[in-house]
């Protein structure tokens, strides 16, 4: 038996205005595809962008549905969409961010675990690390530099 130790980096912004310019726009697009998401049993409004190594953003928001697992994350909605429109084109970066009806969420609401293995199917394919930011409504925003990071030990192709 032994110990395995995994050191895993985050970079933790204190507010958006912390990040590069880049980022911050890619943020603020996160933010604005908040206003279109479908909650209307959660109230709870995800806004996702997605760039891509063409320079395009594509965005995603969370869509529900009356039969709840029928609904999906931004997140997905986000990949899938750009995955979609454009096969071969690098998922550089995607950024998050969250608008709930029922309070004010001050602190980095991470992506779900499906979303995460979603994302990641898409790194391990372009064998380039996608960088994930999000965020709450406000507050703090978390940089993750991977999908490895978020989901070690996971499941993928090799092992099919
Ligand atoms: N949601 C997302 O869009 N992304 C996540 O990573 C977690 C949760 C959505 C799903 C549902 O519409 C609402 O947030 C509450 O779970």
């Amino acid at each position: 038996m032994k110990e395995f130790n995994k050191q895993t980096s985050f970079t933790i912004f204190e507010s958006l205005s912390e990040l590069e310019d880049d980022n911050n726009a890619l943020m603020q697009q996160a933010k604005k595809a908040i206003s279109k998401a479908y909650a209307p049993y959660s109230h709870f409004q995800v806004g996702a962008a997605v760039l891509l190594a063409n320079g395009k953003v594509v965005i995603g928001n969370n869509q529900e549905n009356a039969a709840y697992p029928s609904g999906m994350c931004a997140e997905r909605v986000a990949v899938w969409s750009a995955a979609s429109r454009y096969p071969n084109v690098v998922i550089k970066k995607i950024a998050i961010a969250v608008k709930s009806k029922h309070r004010e969420i001050d602190r980095p609401v991470a992506p779900c675990g499906a979303c995460r293995q979603s994302l990641l199917e898409y790194e391990i394919k372009q064998k380039e690390a996608i960088e994930v930011f999000f965020m709450g409504e406000i507050g703090k925003v978390i940089k993750a530099n991977s999908l490895q990071d978020l989901l070690p030990f996971s499941f993928d192709q090799s092992f099919l």
